[in-house]
């Protein structure tokens, strides 16, 4: 790790998960050089006042809600979609300010978040075949040779639709659709009907009131432009590193390098090899980055990775999404914390991606009690090592889908087929997402009347 880092160093190290079977390399370079010259999507300083909104989440001052698609998709992709989950995304930091007492930082799961570590790099089906499918921006959906084959051209049509979101996202955050006083309009069609709707106009009603006093003491959003306007940040993981190489760029105003394609990139559960191309292009761009930490790993190699991510112990810089299983968080994450106490990080939970199963029906699912389960673990695991629990990762999705199961509408294995649309791992839809922010929320709530407790009784 002692040679000089550049954005094409983690060429000369072994890299997972990056396929190399495109049939013309030679077409994914001119790929590449056309990218390096389109306009970055985020700005360095954008990256910054993320980092320092994560350094509050370090230091137990503020609430880190990341989420949106497993994998965003060409077909997918639609105004409404994006407006769904921003709102969604919304809706959920409203109920868990209000609960925790806490600004909320808000990052979506979105406006690139395209490639997919897979468990096989090959599916087969009826005795045939094919390579798997691994996302929008490097091959298709349907199980045909052609569509499988890797196109370097992807990736262009990836950074057009990253682009067109992301502008989309912006509008959203600052143009008015996310002022507090239009809190009673984020609620999506569906839901507004359920118990997590009923319970959302409540907590609406008591924000719209506490506006109105406000209002009549002369703060409102003329004054205050935060109850106008929103912070939104986007999020991907950083997997496909020829991508991520090419929108790599020196911000001009620090003369250092950032990753443009988003405001924070991770590095999923698979690609964290100490030595390997990941690591080692993460190591050089000044973005707030995130590693994955599943259930295997070591508290003396999660050191080392601390070491070299985070050499100068910067806070906001490093982000640990705990993704170990409902049943395996509390064996595994107490070590981890012990070990890291000293290091300034940011831990986080992504109760997902240890929670999947198989339904008797076929499909991936994840069963709504175990995501809780693991949440609840996450902030009792912290609480009693003394962390702060700094947030959730979650796949989720504005949509109506039926691809989690439970819920206060009980989803059953039998249901799933109804709406299933991800294209790679389950979603919760908006009802099951906002009722995981209600229960989130009080369990915050529960805490911080402990805290009061507690200092109550040190007096
Ligand atoms: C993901 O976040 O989609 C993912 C693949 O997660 P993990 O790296 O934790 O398996
Ligand atoms: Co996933």
């Amino acid at each position: 790790m002692t040679e000089p880092w550049t954005p094409a160093s983690w060429r000369g190290k072994p890299a997972k998960h990056i396929p190399s079977d495109y049939p013309d390399l030679a077409e994914l370079s001119r790929v590449e050089t056309t990218l390096r010259k389109m306009p970055p999507l985020v700005f360095a300083g954008e990256a910054r006042r993320l980092k320092s909104a994560l350094a509050d989440v370090a230091a137990g001052k503020a609430f880190l809600l990341q989420g949106g698609d497993c994998a965003e998709s060409f077909k997918e992709f639609a105004a409404d979609n994006i407006r769904d989950t921003f709102r969604l995304i919304l809706q959920m930091a409203v109920v868990l300010t209000f609960a925790g007492g806490k600004p909320v930082v808000k990052v979506g799961r979105m406006a690139g978040q395209f490639g997919k570590p897979r468990s096989s790099p090959v599916e087969t089906i009826d005795g045939v075949e094919l390579p798997s499918y691994r996302g929008d921006n490097i091959n298709g959906m349907d199980f045909t040779p052609q569509s499988r084959t890797p196109d370097p051209q992807r990736l262009m049509q990836a950074y057009s639709q990253s682009s067109a979101t992301l502008n989309l996202l912006r509008a959203f955050a600052g143009g008015g659709y996310a002022d507090l006083y239009n809190i009673h309009r984020w609620t999506l069609g569906f839901v507004a009907d359920s118990p997590q709707g009923a319970r959302y106009r409540e907590l609406g009603d008591k924000i719209s009131e506490a506006l109105s006093f406000m209002d009549a003491l002369g703060i409102n959003a003329q004054t205050h432009p935060t109850i106008h306007q929103v912070d939104f940040f986007t999020s991907h993981e950083g997997l496909l590193l020829g991508y991520e190489e090419a929108m790599t760029r020196v911000d001009s105003t620090s003369g250092e390098w950032y990753d443009t394609s988003a405001h924070l990139l991770w590095i999923g559960e698979r690609t964290r090899q100490l030595d390997g191309a990941h690591v080692e292009y993460f190591r050089g761009i000044r973005n707030p980055i995130g590693v994955k930490v599943g259930p295997t790993l070591e508290p003396d190699e999660l050191l080392k990775l601390i070491d070299v991510l985070n050499p100068k112990d910067e806070a906001g810089r490093l982000t640990l999404y705990g993704r170990f299983g409902y049943d395996k968080i509390e064996g595994r994450l107490p070590a981890l914390l012990k070990a890291t106490k000293g290091a300034n990080v940011v831990w986080a939970t992504d109760p997902m991606h240890g929670n999947t199963l198989t339904a008797n029906t076929g499909y991936k699912t994840r069963p709504f009690d175990r995501i809780l389960s693991e949440v609840k673990s996450f902030i009792d695991v912290c609480k009693a090592e003394g962390a702060h629990p700094g947030g959730v990762h979650l796949e989720m999705t504005g949509q109506n889908v039926t691809e989690c199961l439970g819920g206060a509408r009980a989803l059953s294995e039998g249901d799933l087929a109804d709406r299933y649309h991800t294209h790679c791992d389950p979603r919760l839809n908006g009802e099951q997402a906002l009722e995981l922010a209600f229960l989130v929320a009080e369990k915050l709530k529960d805490d911080r009347v402990d805290l009061r407790q507690r200092v109550a009784q040190a007096f």
